[in-house]
């Protein structure tokens, strides 16, 4: 029976992470600090405060300085407006990312067009987003999440030329950036959604198949065109009651055990594209530090 090749993308992401090391100190000694990495987070969400965990952690070992400001759940529009303001201003902070979702009385726009596009290390302001968009990726910040599983499926494919990407889920955070990333690989792309016709039969074409919709496991085995890459972005909490009582687990937007016996390659829930989203962060970080500078390495 054919079985899958898993993308470790926890390895992958590691590789990124440790040839970063190096980079950071050739940016040290040509600048004099290392590349600063600001995340803001607001309100005490679980989830936000593991991947603004994370996201510290990973910069302090590569050797970046790593700031975190924590507003509380009902900070006011002000109080974040303020604290945006005062990092654009720092020349000290290379890259600010501010963590989504905001409390609903934060107007979430409004705040990502208030970051400095030089240092939106998420790539959402629209100032980026234009950029990509014009296939100007040499001056973007590019969205973290889309350009990790872009580096994911190249790693599984080698060049994408020619392929038919099929991308199920439009957001401005995922969907709609992957689908110009892919583009920008020369891929055929196709954007599917909720209001998408036969969403099975236009998934069985993809050659590389990207699911970012939050739906658990919504992708079936029989969506899947044998041999295809699938790159699984979702990352959704369930009931897992054969772990015990009360206990969950994560799960991706594919079923993994079915698709895995139909794919070439197949990313993993957890360890597939969630490491690369923060070394894609990382990344992000050490660019627009070298550019705000001056700064080559070779
Ligand atoms: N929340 C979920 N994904 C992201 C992301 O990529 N960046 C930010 N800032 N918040 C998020």
């Amino acid at each position: 029976m054919n079985q899958a090749e898993t993308i470790d993308g926890k390895a992958i992401a590691a590789r990124i992470t440790d040839a970063l090391v190096g980079k950071c100190a050739a940016y040290k000694n040509a600048v004099g600090a290392p590349p600063c990495l600001a995340v803001v987070l607001v309100g005490d969400d679980p989830a936000s405060a593991v991947y603004v965990r994370n996201k510290g952690k990973t910069a302090k070992k590569i050797g970046f300085q790593s700031i975190q400001e924590t507003l509380p759940g009902d900070a006011s529009e002000r109080d974040v407006v303020d604290i945006v303001d005062k990092l654009n201003a720092d020349k000290t902070v290379n890259g600010i990312l501010v963590q989504l979702p905001l409390p609903q009385q934060v107007d979430e726009d409004k705040i990502i067009e208030l970051v400095d596009p030089e240092k939106d290390v998420d790539g959402f302001h629209p100032i980026n987003v234009g950029r990509l968009g014009a296939g100007a990726l040499e001056k973007a910040l590019i969205p973290c999440t889309p350009a990790g599983s872009v580096l994911l499926a190249k790693e599984a494919l080698g060049d994408l030329t020619g392929r038919h990407a099929v991308i199920i889920g439009r957001s401005n955070i995922v969907g709609k950036p992957a689908a110009q990333l892919f583009l920008a690989e020369n891929c055929t792309v196709t954007i599917a959604h909720s209001r998408t016709r036969d969403l099975p039969a236009l998934a069985r074409d993809a050659d590389i198949l990207v699911a970012a919709v939050g739906r658990p496991e919504m992708v079936k085995g029989d969506w899947v065109k044998p041999g295809a890459c699938v790159i699984d972005v979702g990352i959704n909490r369930v009931d897992a009651p054969e772990k015990g009582a009360g206990k969950t687990k994560l799960v991706g937007d594919v079923d993994f055990a079915a698709a895995s016996k139909i794919a070439g390659f197949i990313t993993p829930v957890p360890g597939g594209v969630g490491p690369m989203t923060i070394a894609m962060l990382m990344q992000n970080t050490l660019t627009a530090a070298m550019r705000q500078n001056g700064v080559t390495l070779d």
